[in-house]
Protein backbone atom coordinates (compact mmCIF):
# COMPACT_ATOMS: atom_id res chain seq x y z
CA UNK A 1 0.00 0.00 0.00
CA UNK A 2 1.52 3.66 -1.01
CA UNK A 3 0.19 6.78 0.19
CA UNK A 4 -2.10 7.45 -2.90
CA UNK A 5 -4.25 10.05 -1.19
CA UNK A 6 -1.74 12.06 0.08
CA UNK A 7 -4.67 14.56 1.78
CA UNK A 8 -5.55 11.37 4.18
CA UNK A 9 -1.50 10.86 4.89
CA UNK A 10 -0.88 12.67 8.73
CA UNK A 11 2.56 13.07 8.08
CA UNK A 12 2.72 14.77 5.57
CA UNK A 13 1.52 18.07 7.04
CA UNK A 14 3.12 17.29 10.51
CA UNK A 15 4.64 19.37 13.09
CA UNK A 16 7.05 16.44 14.72
CA UNK A 17 8.61 17.55 17.85
CA UNK A 18 11.83 15.78 18.51
CA UNK A 19 12.50 14.74 22.22
CA UNK A 20 16.17 13.56 22.89
CA UNK A 21 15.40 11.51 25.99
CA UNK A 22 18.61 12.44 28.05
CA UNK A 23 17.94 16.22 27.85
CA UNK A 24 14.20 16.13 27.99
CA UNK A 25 12.60 16.02 31.36
CA UNK A 26 14.33 13.73 34.08
CA UNK A 27 11.88 12.35 37.01
CA UNK A 28 13.96 10.31 39.06
CA UNK A 29 16.75 13.15 39.76
CA UNK A 30 19.56 11.41 38.18
CA UNK A 31 20.15 13.86 36.21
CA UNK A 32 18.93 12.00 32.57
CA UNK A 33 16.14 12.75 31.15
CA UNK A 34 13.67 9.15 30.61
CA UNK A 35 10.23 7.64 29.46
CA UNK A 36 7.66 8.60 32.84
CA UNK A 37 9.67 12.43 32.57
CA UNK A 38 8.63 12.56 28.82
CA UNK A 39 5.16 11.45 30.08
CA UNK A 40 4.09 13.89 33.04
CA UNK A 41 5.44 16.80 29.98
CA UNK A 42 3.59 15.67 26.56
CA UNK A 43 0.94 18.07 27.48
CA UNK A 44 3.42 20.75 26.76
CA UNK A 45 4.11 19.22 23.45
CA UNK A 46 0.10 18.84 22.90
CA UNK A 47 -0.33 22.71 23.79
CA UNK A 48 2.52 23.40 21.66
CA UNK A 49 0.06 22.45 18.74
CA UNK A 50 2.63 19.74 17.48
CA UNK A 51 0.97 16.31 15.78
CA UNK A 52 3.24 14.16 16.77
CA UNK A 53 6.35 13.52 18.46
CA UNK A 54 10.20 11.53 17.58
CA UNK A 55 11.55 10.32 20.60
CA UNK A 56 15.46 9.97 20.43
CA UNK A 57 16.84 6.12 21.15
CA UNK A 58 15.78 4.71 24.97
CA UNK A 59 16.78 1.10 24.32
CA UNK A 60 19.16 -0.33 26.62
CA UNK A 61 22.78 0.87 25.94
CA UNK A 62 26.32 1.49 27.29
CA UNK A 63 25.93 5.10 26.11
CA UNK A 64 28.71 6.06 24.35
CA UNK A 65 26.63 7.91 21.11
CA UNK A 66 23.93 9.17 23.98
CA UNK A 67 21.98 5.88 23.24
CA UNK A 68 22.79 5.09 19.46
CA UNK A 69 24.62 2.25 20.35
CA UNK A 70 21.88 0.05 20.82
CA UNK A 71 22.47 -3.22 23.48
CA UNK A 72 18.78 -4.24 22.82
CA UNK A 73 16.46 -3.18 20.37
CA UNK A 74 13.55 -4.66 21.80
CA UNK A 75 13.59 -3.34 25.30
CA UNK A 76 13.82 0.00 27.24
CA UNK A 77 17.09 1.32 29.50
CA UNK A 78 16.97 0.90 33.08
CA UNK A 79 17.85 4.11 33.29
CA UNK A 80 15.36 5.76 30.82
CA UNK A 81 12.60 3.03 32.92
CA UNK A 82 10.61 -0.25 31.56
CA UNK A 83 8.53 -1.13 28.74
CA UNK A 84 5.59 -0.29 30.36
CA UNK A 85 7.05 2.77 30.80
CA UNK A 86 7.01 3.34 26.72
CA UNK A 87 3.15 1.28 26.81
CA UNK A 88 2.30 4.45 29.56
CA UNK A 89 4.17 6.74 27.23
CA UNK A 90 2.30 6.09 24.13
CA UNK A 91 -0.91 5.55 25.69
CA UNK A 92 -1.00 8.86 27.17
CA UNK A 93 0.19 10.40 23.68
CA UNK A 94 -2.54 9.10 22.16
CA UNK A 95 -4.78 10.53 24.36
CA UNK A 96 -3.10 13.82 24.21
CA UNK A 97 -3.68 13.57 20.34
CA UNK A 98 -0.05 12.80 19.55
CA UNK A 99 1.50 10.66 17.60
CA UNK A 100 4.48 8.42 18.73
CA UNK A 101 7.52 8.07 16.42
CA UNK A 102 10.50 6.19 17.78
CA UNK A 103 13.82 6.15 16.24
CA UNK A 104 15.33 3.18 14.95
CA UNK A 105 19.18 2.41 14.20
CA UNK A 106 19.51 -0.77 11.53
CA UNK A 107 22.87 0.44 10.70
CA UNK A 108 25.17 -0.93 13.97
CA UNK A 109 24.63 -2.24 17.53
CA UNK A 110 26.19 -1.35 20.53
CA UNK A 111 29.98 -3.39 21.09
CA UNK A 112 27.31 -4.56 24.04
CA UNK A 113 24.90 -6.34 22.06
CA UNK A 114 24.32 -10.01 22.60
CA UNK A 115 25.32 -11.01 18.75
CA UNK A 116 28.77 -8.80 19.26
CA UNK A 117 29.52 -10.23 22.52
CA UNK A 118 29.09 -13.48 20.51
CA UNK A 119 31.37 -12.26 17.60
CA UNK A 120 33.85 -12.04 20.02
CA UNK A 121 34.59 -14.96 21.42
CA UNK A 122 33.99 -17.05 18.25
CA UNK A 123 36.89 -17.57 16.32
CA UNK A 124 37.36 -15.99 13.08
CA UNK A 125 35.35 -16.68 9.97
CA UNK A 126 32.36 -18.30 12.24
CA UNK A 127 28.83 -17.58 11.58
CA UNK A 128 28.44 -14.95 14.98
CA UNK A 129 30.73 -12.81 13.45
CA UNK A 130 29.69 -12.79 9.93
CA UNK A 131 26.42 -10.60 11.50
CA UNK A 132 29.30 -7.95 11.91
CA UNK A 133 31.79 -6.48 9.52
CA UNK A 134 35.05 -8.50 10.77
CA UNK A 135 37.91 -8.96 8.26
CA UNK A 136 41.47 -9.63 8.55
CA UNK A 137 43.81 -6.95 8.65
CA UNK A 138 46.93 -5.81 5.78
CA UNK A 139 50.32 -5.64 5.58
CA UNK A 140 50.87 -8.79 8.39
CA UNK A 141 47.78 -7.96 10.14
CA UNK A 142 48.74 -4.96 11.82
CA UNK A 143 47.03 -2.34 9.46
CA UNK A 144 43.38 -1.85 9.10
CA UNK A 145 41.72 -3.80 5.89
CA UNK A 146 40.74 -0.17 4.52
CA UNK A 147 41.40 3.76 4.60
CA UNK A 148 38.21 4.08 5.43
CA UNK A 149 37.65 6.40 8.56
CA UNK A 150 35.03 6.85 11.21
CA UNK A 151 32.49 10.06 11.03
CA UNK A 152 33.67 10.53 14.23
CA UNK A 153 36.90 11.00 13.55
CA UNK A 154 39.72 8.21 13.15
CA UNK A 155 39.62 5.01 11.70
CA UNK A 156 36.41 2.92 10.76
CA UNK A 157 38.52 -0.05 12.26
CA UNK A 158 39.37 -1.91 15.27
CA UNK A 159 41.23 -4.79 16.40
CA UNK A 160 40.17 -7.50 17.87
CA UNK A 161 42.37 -9.65 20.38
CA UNK A 162 42.58 -12.72 18.02
CA UNK A 163 44.01 -10.11 15.36
CA UNK A 164 41.06 -9.71 13.25
CA UNK A 165 39.58 -5.86 12.57
CA UNK A 166 35.51 -4.89 12.69
CA UNK A 167 34.28 -2.32 10.73
CA UNK A 168 32.54 1.14 13.09
CA UNK A 169 31.71 3.61 10.71
CA UNK A 170 30.78 5.80 13.51
CA UNK A 171 32.60 5.01 17.79
CA UNK A 172 34.05 1.57 18.19
CA UNK A 173 31.30 1.04 20.36
CA UNK A 174 29.08 0.89 17.14
CA UNK A 175 30.27 -2.12 15.27
CA UNK A 176 28.29 -2.01 11.77
CA UNK A 177 26.04 -4.64 10.84
CA UNK A 178 26.46 -7.17 8.18
CA UNK A 179 22.97 -6.35 6.02
CA UNK A 180 23.70 -8.96 3.41
CA UNK A 181 22.68 -11.50 6.31
CA UNK A 182 19.31 -12.78 6.50
CA UNK A 183 19.45 -12.81 9.81
CA UNK A 184 20.00 -9.44 10.11
CA UNK A 185 17.09 -8.29 8.28
CA UNK A 186 15.24 -10.74 9.86
CA UNK A 187 16.08 -9.64 13.40
CA UNK A 188 15.31 -6.52 12.38
CA UNK A 189 11.99 -6.49 10.75
CA UNK A 190 11.15 -8.69 13.81
CA UNK A 191 12.52 -5.20 16.33
CA UNK A 192 9.90 -3.28 14.04
CA UNK A 193 6.89 -5.41 14.41
CA UNK A 194 7.82 -5.26 18.31
CA UNK A 195 7.22 -1.68 18.34
CA UNK A 196 4.36 -1.41 16.04
CA UNK A 197 2.27 -4.13 18.42
CA UNK A 198 2.76 -1.75 20.80
CA UNK A 199 1.33 0.77 19.38
CA UNK A 200 3.70 3.14 17.60
CA UNK A 201 2.75 5.07 14.80
CA UNK A 202 6.05 5.11 12.85
CA UNK A 203 9.40 5.00 12.74
CA UNK A 204 12.90 7.52 12.00
CA UNK A 205 15.65 5.24 10.58
CA UNK A 206 18.97 6.49 11.47
CA UNK A 207 21.58 6.36 9.15
CA UNK A 208 18.92 5.22 6.34
CA UNK A 209 21.82 5.69 3.44
CA UNK A 210 24.62 3.77 4.94
CA UNK A 211 23.41 -0.08 5.20
CA UNK A 212 24.08 -1.42 2.11
CA UNK A 213 27.96 -1.80 1.57
CA UNK A 214 30.50 -2.98 -1.17
CA UNK A 215 32.17 -6.20 0.51
CA UNK A 216 33.65 -7.06 -2.69
CA UNK A 217 36.86 -8.19 -2.67
CA UNK A 218 39.77 -6.73 -2.70
CA UNK A 219 37.56 -4.26 -0.38
CA UNK A 220 38.35 -0.57 -2.15
CA UNK A 221 40.41 1.99 -0.43
CA UNK A 222 38.73 5.58 -0.76
CA UNK A 223 42.05 7.22 -1.11
CA UNK A 224 42.20 10.93 1.33
CA UNK A 225 39.36 13.29 1.81
CA UNK A 226 36.59 10.91 0.72
CA UNK A 227 35.53 10.19 3.96
CA UNK A 228 32.60 11.80 5.07
CA UNK A 229 29.59 11.72 6.92
CA UNK A 230 27.90 14.67 4.53
CA UNK A 231 28.52 13.89 0.92
CA UNK A 232 26.37 16.00 -0.80
CA UNK A 233 27.42 16.61 -4.10
CA UNK A 234 30.53 14.34 -4.29
CA UNK A 235 29.80 12.24 -7.57
CA UNK A 236 29.97 8.70 -6.48
CA UNK A 237 26.43 8.41 -7.53
CA UNK A 238 25.47 4.87 -5.36
CA UNK A 239 28.85 3.52 -5.62
CA UNK A 240 30.58 4.97 -2.38
CA UNK A 241 32.01 1.70 -0.72
CA UNK A 242 29.64 2.48 2.27
CA UNK A 243 27.17 5.95 1.74
CA UNK A 244 24.47 6.27 -0.07
CA UNK A 245 24.61 3.24 -2.41
CA UNK A 246 21.90 1.69 -5.06
CA UNK A 247 21.51 -1.70 -3.25
CA UNK A 248 20.18 0.04 0.30
CA UNK A 249 16.68 0.81 -1.41
CA UNK A 250 15.87 -2.75 -1.30
CA UNK A 251 16.32 -2.82 2.01
CA UNK A 252 14.27 0.06 2.74
CA UNK A 253 11.23 -1.60 0.28
CA UNK A 254 11.74 -4.63 2.74
CA UNK A 255 10.79 -1.90 5.82
CA UNK A 256 8.13 -0.73 4.38
CA UNK A 257 6.19 -3.82 3.52
CA UNK A 258 6.64 -4.31 6.70
CA UNK A 259 4.56 -1.13 7.76
CA UNK A 260 2.44 -1.30 4.99
CA UNK A 261 1.31 -4.71 6.94
CA UNK A 262 -0.71 -2.38 9.64
CA UNK A 263 -3.75 -0.41 9.43
CA UNK A 264 -3.48 2.35 9.42
CA UNK A 265 -0.53 2.17 7.74
CA UNK A 266 2.67 3.54 9.72
CA UNK A 267 5.13 6.24 8.83
CA UNK A 268 8.69 5.94 8.18
CA UNK A 269 11.18 8.85 7.74
CA UNK A 270 15.18 8.39 6.63
CA UNK A 271 17.63 10.30 8.33
CA UNK A 272 19.82 10.28 5.08
CA UNK A 273 23.17 12.56 3.98
CA UNK A 274 22.83 11.76 0.83
CA UNK A 275 23.86 14.01 -2.16
CA UNK A 276 20.89 16.27 -3.18
CA UNK A 277 20.03 14.36 -6.31
CA UNK A 278 19.58 11.42 -4.78
CA UNK A 279 17.82 12.18 -1.71
CA UNK A 280 14.09 11.83 -3.70
CA UNK A 281 15.29 7.93 -3.88
CA UNK A 282 14.43 7.36 -0.67
CA UNK A 283 11.11 8.42 -0.67
CA UNK A 284 10.25 6.69 -3.95
CA UNK A 285 6.44 5.39 -3.49
CA UNK A 286 7.70 1.63 -1.88
CA UNK A 287 10.22 3.39 -0.05
CA UNK A 288 10.38 5.23 2.96
CA UNK A 289 7.49 8.29 3.18
CA UNK A 290 10.08 11.10 3.98
CA UNK A 291 13.68 11.95 4.40
CA UNK A 292 14.69 14.45 6.62
CA UNK A 293 15.62 17.66 4.29
CA UNK A 294 18.34 19.23 6.10
CA UNK A 295 19.37 21.58 3.49
CA UNK A 296 18.25 24.64 5.68
CA UNK A 297 21.36 23.59 8.12
CA UNK A 298 24.01 24.70 5.49
CA UNK A 299 22.01 27.85 4.04
CA UNK A 300 22.79 31.14 4.61
CA UNK A 301 20.43 33.72 6.26
CA UNK A 302 19.71 35.19 2.76
CA UNK A 303 16.92 35.66 0.76
CA UNK A 304 18.08 34.63 -2.80
CA UNK A 305 20.02 31.40 -0.83
CA UNK A 306 16.19 30.39 1.39
CA UNK A 307 14.45 30.68 -1.49
CA UNK A 308 17.11 28.70 -3.73
CA UNK A 309 16.94 26.19 -1.17
CA UNK A 310 12.82 26.24 -0.94
CA UNK A 311 12.49 25.45 -4.77
CA UNK A 312 15.18 22.81 -4.77
CA UNK A 313 13.32 21.08 -1.80
CA UNK A 314 10.10 21.23 -3.57
CA UNK A 315 11.22 20.06 -6.83
CA UNK A 316 12.81 17.06 -5.53
CA UNK A 317 9.83 16.26 -3.19
CA UNK A 318 7.11 16.57 -5.79
CA UNK A 319 9.67 14.07 -8.17
CA UNK A 320 8.88 11.02 -6.00
CA UNK A 321 5.18 12.61 -4.99
CA UNK A 322 6.34 12.92 -1.52
CA UNK A 323 5.57 15.80 1.40
CA UNK A 324 8.75 17.96 1.59
CA UNK A 325 10.25 17.94 5.26
CA UNK A 326 11.61 21.09 6.87
CA UNK A 327 13.99 21.07 9.42
CA UNK A 328 15.86 23.74 11.52
CA UNK A 329 17.99 22.00 14.17
CA UNK A 330 18.10 18.29 15.85
CA UNK A 331 20.46 16.71 18.74
CA UNK A 332 23.48 16.80 15.70
CA UNK A 333 23.70 20.24 15.01
CA UNK A 334 24.36 23.85 16.23
CA UNK A 335 21.25 24.81 17.67
CA UNK A 336 20.06 27.45 14.98
CA UNK A 337 18.77 30.20 17.32
CA UNK A 338 22.82 30.72 17.37
CA UNK A 339 23.82 29.39 14.08
CA UNK A 340 21.84 32.17 12.26
CA UNK A 341 23.74 34.57 13.17
CA UNK A 342 27.46 33.19 13.17
CA UNK A 343 29.63 35.00 11.05
CA UNK A 344 29.65 34.06 7.44
CA UNK A 345 32.85 33.21 7.50
CA UNK A 346 32.70 30.73 10.82
CA UNK A 347 31.63 27.37 10.13
CA UNK A 348 29.35 25.92 12.37
CA UNK A 349 32.00 23.34 13.64
CA UNK A 350 34.74 25.33 13.81
CA UNK A 351 32.87 27.51 15.85
CA UNK A 352 33.06 24.58 18.94
CA UNK A 353 36.57 24.11 18.71
CA UNK A 354 38.13 23.72 21.82
CA UNK A 355 40.76 26.57 21.48
CA UNK A 356 39.27 28.85 23.45
CA UNK A 357 38.41 31.00 21.58
CA UNK A 358 34.94 31.01 20.88
CA UNK A 359 33.94 34.04 18.41
CA UNK A 360 30.67 36.03 20.36
CA UNK A 361 27.66 36.18 18.35
CA UNK A 362 25.01 39.04 17.89
CA UNK A 363 22.54 37.45 20.36
CA UNK A 364 19.68 40.07 19.21
CA UNK A 365 19.79 39.13 15.51
CA UNK A 366 19.86 35.44 16.95
CA UNK A 367 17.03 35.86 18.23
CA UNK A 368 15.16 37.69 15.34
CA UNK A 369 16.37 35.28 13.12
CA UNK A 370 15.26 32.53 15.11
CA UNK A 371 11.74 33.91 15.55
CA UNK A 372 11.14 34.79 11.30
CA UNK A 373 12.76 31.56 10.86
CA UNK A 374 10.11 29.78 12.66
CA UNK A 375 7.29 31.72 10.92
CA UNK A 376 9.25 30.54 7.81
CA UNK A 377 8.90 27.06 8.34
CA UNK A 378 6.03 26.91 9.42
CA UNK A 379 4.49 28.42 6.58
CA UNK A 380 5.99 26.18 4.12
CA UNK A 381 3.96 23.19 2.80
CA UNK A 382 4.96 19.86 4.15
CA UNK A 383 6.16 18.34 7.21
CA UNK A 384 7.92 20.75 9.65
CA UNK A 385 10.60 18.90 12.04
CA UNK A 386 11.09 20.97 15.14
CA UNK A 387 14.09 19.93 17.87
CA UNK A 388 12.77 20.34 21.66
CA UNK A 389 13.61 23.90 23.12
CA UNK A 390 13.73 25.71 20.05
CA UNK A 391 9.86 26.46 21.17
CA UNK A 392 12.00 28.28 23.44
CA UNK A 393 14.39 29.80 21.60
CA UNK A 394 17.10 28.30 23.30
CA UNK A 395 20.60 29.22 21.76
CA UNK A 396 23.74 26.47 21.91
CA UNK A 397 25.66 26.43 24.93
CA UNK A 398 29.07 26.82 23.13
CA UNK A 399 31.24 27.14 26.03
CA UNK A 400 30.72 23.92 27.84
CA UNK A 401 33.65 22.64 30.29
CA UNK A 402 35.76 20.11 28.13
CA UNK A 403 35.23 17.98 31.11
CA UNK A 404 31.56 17.25 31.16
CA UNK A 405 31.41 17.02 27.61
CA UNK A 406 30.49 13.37 26.68
CA UNK A 407 29.68 13.08 22.42
CA UNK A 408 32.09 11.00 21.45
CA UNK A 409 33.18 13.91 18.49
CA UNK A 410 34.90 15.09 20.99
CA UNK A 411 36.87 12.27 22.58
CA UNK A 412 37.66 10.72 18.76
CA UNK A 413 39.06 14.12 18.29
CA UNK A 414 41.50 14.27 20.86
CA UNK A 415 39.57 17.03 22.76
CA UNK A 416 39.60 19.20 19.46
CA UNK A 417 36.21 19.71 19.11
CA UNK A 418 33.21 20.22 21.60
CA UNK A 419 31.02 17.80 20.00
CA UNK A 420 27.36 18.01 19.86
CA UNK A 421 26.54 18.31 23.46
CA UNK A 422 26.04 22.07 23.09
CA UNK A 423 22.99 21.04 21.20
CA UNK A 424 21.78 18.62 23.65
CA UNK A 425 21.26 20.45 27.16
CA UNK A 426 18.74 19.92 29.25
CA UNK A 427 15.21 21.49 28.90
CA UNK A 428 14.76 24.89 31.33
CA UNK A 429 11.04 24.37 32.71
CA UNK A 430 11.13 26.39 35.16
CA UNK A 431 12.79 29.85 36.17
CA UNK A 432 14.52 28.63 39.15
CA UNK A 433 15.22 24.82 41.39
CA UNK A 434 18.34 22.47 40.69
CA UNK A 435 18.19 22.28 36.87
CA UNK A 436 15.23 24.67 36.20
CA UNK A 437 12.69 21.93 36.55
CA UNK A 438 14.44 19.62 34.62
CA UNK A 439 14.77 17.46 37.26
CA UNK A 440 14.91 16.88 41.28
CA UNK A 441 18.44 17.60 40.76
CA UNK A 442 21.38 18.38 38.73
CA UNK A 443 21.56 17.45 35.17
CA UNK A 444 23.60 15.24 33.17
CA UNK A 445 25.25 18.18 31.19
CA UNK A 446 24.95 22.10 33.25
CA UNK A 447 21.90 24.74 32.42
CA UNK A 448 23.63 28.01 31.80
CA UNK A 449 21.89 31.14 33.52
CA UNK A 450 20.25 32.38 30.45
CA UNK A 451 18.31 29.69 30.35
CA UNK A 452 16.12 30.73 33.19
CA UNK A 453 14.52 33.44 31.74
CA UNK A 454 13.96 31.20 28.71
CA UNK A 455 12.32 28.62 30.89
CA UNK A 456 8.42 27.29 29.56
CA UNK A 457 7.50 28.76 33.09
CA UNK A 458 9.00 32.33 32.32
CA UNK A 459 7.49 32.56 29.15
CA UNK A 460 3.85 30.59 28.94
CA UNK A 461 2.06 34.05 30.46
CA UNK A 462 4.01 36.43 27.77
CA UNK A 463 1.91 36.67 24.45
CA UNK A 464 5.30 38.01 23.39
CA UNK A 465 7.64 35.14 24.30
CA UNK A 466 8.99 32.71 21.29
CA UNK A 467 6.99 30.09 23.15
CA UNK A 468 3.90 32.48 22.51
CA UNK A 469 5.02 32.71 19.01
CA UNK A 470 5.17 29.12 18.23
CA UNK A 471 1.84 27.95 19.77
CA UNK A 472 0.27 30.86 17.72
CA UNK A 473 1.85 29.90 14.78
CA UNK A 474 1.35 26.45 15.19
CA UNK A 475 -2.66 26.87 15.69
CA UNK A 476 -3.20 29.27 12.54
CA UNK A 477 -1.01 26.63 10.41
CA UNK A 478 -3.39 24.11 11.19
CA UNK A 479 -6.01 25.79 9.16
CA UNK A 480 -3.74 27.81 6.85
CA UNK A 481 -1.23 25.69 5.18
CA UNK A 482 -2.41 23.76 2.69
CA UNK A 483 0.25 20.75 1.87
CA UNK A 484 -0.49 20.46 -1.44
CA UNK A 485 -1.25 23.70 -2.49
CA UNK A 486 1.24 25.63 -4.68
CA UNK A 487 3.81 27.75 -3.45
CA UNK A 488 3.60 31.21 -5.13
CA UNK A 489 6.27 33.44 -4.81
CA UNK A 490 5.48 37.33 -4.75
CA UNK A 491 8.43 39.03 -7.25
CA UNK A 492 8.53 42.55 -8.21
CA UNK A 493 9.50 43.71 -4.88
CA UNK A 494 13.01 44.05 -2.59
CA UNK A 495 15.03 40.87 -3.73
CA UNK A 496 15.97 40.78 -0.55
CA UNK A 497 12.41 39.45 0.46
CA UNK A 498 10.89 36.26 1.15
CA UNK A 499 7.68 36.83 -0.23
CA UNK A 500 5.07 33.88 -1.35
CA UNK A 501 1.68 32.73 -0.59
CA UNK A 502 0.41 28.94 0.46
CA UNK A 503 -3.39 28.68 -0.33
CA UNK A 504 -4.94 31.86 2.23
CA UNK A 505 -1.58 32.59 3.78
CA UNK A 506 1.01 34.61 2.80
CA UNK A 507 4.41 34.95 4.70
CA UNK A 508 6.83 38.02 4.24
CA UNK A 509 10.64 37.57 5.72
CA UNK A 510 12.57 40.72 4.98
CA UNK A 511 15.67 39.65 5.09
CA UNK A 512 17.19 43.51 4.06
CA UNK A 513 18.25 46.47 5.99
CA UNK A 514 16.16 47.99 5.41
CA UNK A 515 12.45 48.27 6.69
CA UNK A 516 9.56 47.22 4.01
CA UNK A 517 5.51 47.78 4.13
CA UNK A 518 3.79 45.10 4.41
CA UNK A 519 1.26 44.50 1.41
CA UNK A 520 -1.93 46.69 2.33
CA UNK A 521 -4.39 44.78 1.30
CA UNK A 522 -3.65 42.11 3.85
CA UNK A 523 -4.77 41.27 7.27
CA UNK A 524 -1.60 40.61 9.66
CA UNK A 525 -1.92 37.28 11.62
CA UNK A 526 1.19 37.34 13.37
CA UNK A 527 4.56 38.73 13.20
CA UNK A 528 7.83 37.65 14.52
CA UNK A 529 8.93 41.41 15.66
CA UNK A 530 9.12 42.34 19.05
CA UNK A 531 7.98 45.83 18.74
CA UNK A 532 4.33 46.43 19.87
CA UNK A 533 1.58 45.72 16.95
CA UNK A 534 0.62 46.68 14.82
CA UNK A 535 3.31 46.31 12.62
CA UNK A 536 2.59 47.53 9.53
CA UNK A 537 6.33 47.70 8.48
CA UNK A 538 8.50 44.49 8.64
CA UNK A 539 11.80 45.23 10.11
CA UNK A 540 14.81 43.71 9.17
CA UNK A 541 15.33 39.59 10.37
CA UNK A 542 11.24 40.06 11.27
CA UNK A 543 8.72 37.52 9.60
CA UNK A 544 4.65 37.82 8.91
CA UNK A 545 1.68 35.85 8.34
CA UNK A 546 -0.80 38.08 6.72
CA UNK A 547 -4.56 36.54 4.80
CA UNK A 548 -6.32 38.79 2.18
CA UNK A 549 -8.35 40.96 3.19
CA UNK A 550 -12.33 40.33 2.12
C1 LIG B 1 22.66 9.68 13.48
C2 LIG B 1 22.23 10.30 14.78
C3 LIG B 1 23.45 10.67 15.56
C4 LIG B 1 24.25 9.41 15.84
C5 LIG B 1 24.57 8.67 14.53
C6 LIG B 1 25.08 7.28 14.79
O1 LIG B 1 23.31 10.57 12.66
O2 LIG B 1 21.39 11.38 14.55
O3 LIG B 1 23.14 11.30 16.78
O4 LIG B 1 25.44 9.74 16.48
O5 LIG B 1 23.43 8.53 13.73
O6 LIG B 1 24.04 6.44 15.18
Amino acid sequence: MTDTRPGDAWWRTAVVYQIYVRSFSDSDGDGLGDLPGITARLRHIADLGADAVWITPFYPSPMHDGGYDVADHRDVDPRFGTLDDADALIERAHALGLRVITDIVPNHTSDQHGWFQEALEAPSGSPARARYVFRDGRADGTEPPTDWQSVFGGPAWRRVPDGQWYLHLFGPHQPDLDWSHPEVREDFEATLRFWLDRGVDGFRFDVAHGMAKDFSTPLRDLGPGQVHHRIVGDGWEGDHPFWDRDDVHALLRGFRRVTDAYSPPRTTVAESWAALDRRALYTRPDELHQAFNFDFLTTPWRADALRATIDRSLALAASTAAAPTWVLSNHDVVRHASRLALPACVDPDDWLLTDGRIPAIDSDAAARRARAAALLLLALPGAAYLYQGEELGLPEVPDLPTDVVQDPVHHRSAGRRKGRDGCRVPLPWTRGGPSLGFGPGPAWLPQPSSYSPLSVEAQSGDPRSTLSLYRKALALRRTLVHVDAPLQWHSGRDAALLDFSIGPLRCVVNLSNEPTALPADHLILLTSGLRAAPQETLMRDEAAWLSKSE
